[in-house]
């Protein structure tokens, strides 16, 4: 594991500004395949230093409990193997670590794992490309990153590959509550709040980008279907606060 052990470096100021230019404007289309990966990486690198402070303003710290469910719903035993996916600045990876699980971490940005800390094993790369074993891997997790990943059937298909048989997968990430009022709020909140608060204490325009994000999220009978198709089964997908959240479980089948 010592040789996974790598170093990361802050993203240089010049290098941010050449990188801004990336992230699509309000009425730009979202970007797909390639230039998806390009721009998330690019933005992730900008908004890296304070990604954990906005993170926990803009959830009022819900996201802790949410992480720690994403975590309860791994149902593995202590000592297993869990690579997080998108990893980001390692909050699910501290998690791990804390109740007792081996993890190594992945991300694209160097930015984000540059301010990640207490996380043991850090890799720099491209989930749909991991670089492990086949079935190397107890389980697997991630937070907020699928709706970044530029492909979700093959992201899968690369967790179906690394996770042995009967290893699991529990991946957190936003929704769109389906209560009326609710769903009102937090429209409001997300789409004007959030974007207020990204700008006062980072960059703007990724902040107004991440609403429109959610778009790239399937509905949940695809993301099933998509589970299904990589080789998962007892699909379940778990609403958190009245579906601002959602966690999103799967067994790797049995071969
Ligand atoms: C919203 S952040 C989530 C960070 C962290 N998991 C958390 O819970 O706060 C999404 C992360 O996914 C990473 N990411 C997006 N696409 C990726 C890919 N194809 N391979 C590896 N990391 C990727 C981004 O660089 C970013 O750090």
């Amino acid at each position: 594991m010592a040789t996974l052990r790598s170093r990361f470096h802050p993203v240089s100021s010049s290098s941010l500004a050449k990188k801004q230019h990336l992230i699509p404007g309000q009425d730009d289309p979202l970007p797909e395949g390639e230039d998806k990966s390009t721009m998330v990486e690019a933005m992730f690198d900008l908004i890296a230093p304070r990604y954990d402070l906005i993170n926990r303003i803009m959830t009022f710290g819900l996201d802790l409990g949410w992480r720690k469910s994403t975590i309860d719903y791994l149902l593995l035993p202590t000592g297993s193997l869990v690579v997080d996916v998108g990893c980001g600045t390692g909050d699910l990876c501290r998690y791990l670590t804390a109740r007792g699980y081996n993890s190594i971490g992945v991300d694209l940005s160097s930015g984000m794992l540059a301010s990640a800390h207490g996380c043991p094993h850090l890799i720099r790369a491209n989930v749909e490309k991991l670089p492990l074993p086949n079935s190397s891997c107890d389980g697997a997790t991630s937070g907020f990153a699928l709706r970044n990943f530029a492909s979700l059937s093959r992201v899968f298909a690369e967790l179906a590959r690394v996770i042995r048989p009967r290893g699991r997968l529990s991946m957190l990430e936003v929704s769109i509550p389906s209560n009326p009022l609710l769903k009102a709020g937090h429209t409001i909140y997300f789409n004007r709040i959030v974007p207020l608060i990204g700008s006062l204490l980072s960059d703007k325009a990724a902040y107004k980008y991440l609403p429109r994000s959610v778009e790239y999220l399937p509905p949940s009978w695809k993301m099933e279907e998509l589970l299904l198709e990589a080789g998962f089964t007892d699909i379940a997908i778990t609403n958190l606060h009245g579906g601002i959240a959602q966690v999103i479980t799967a067994s790797r089948a049995s071969s």
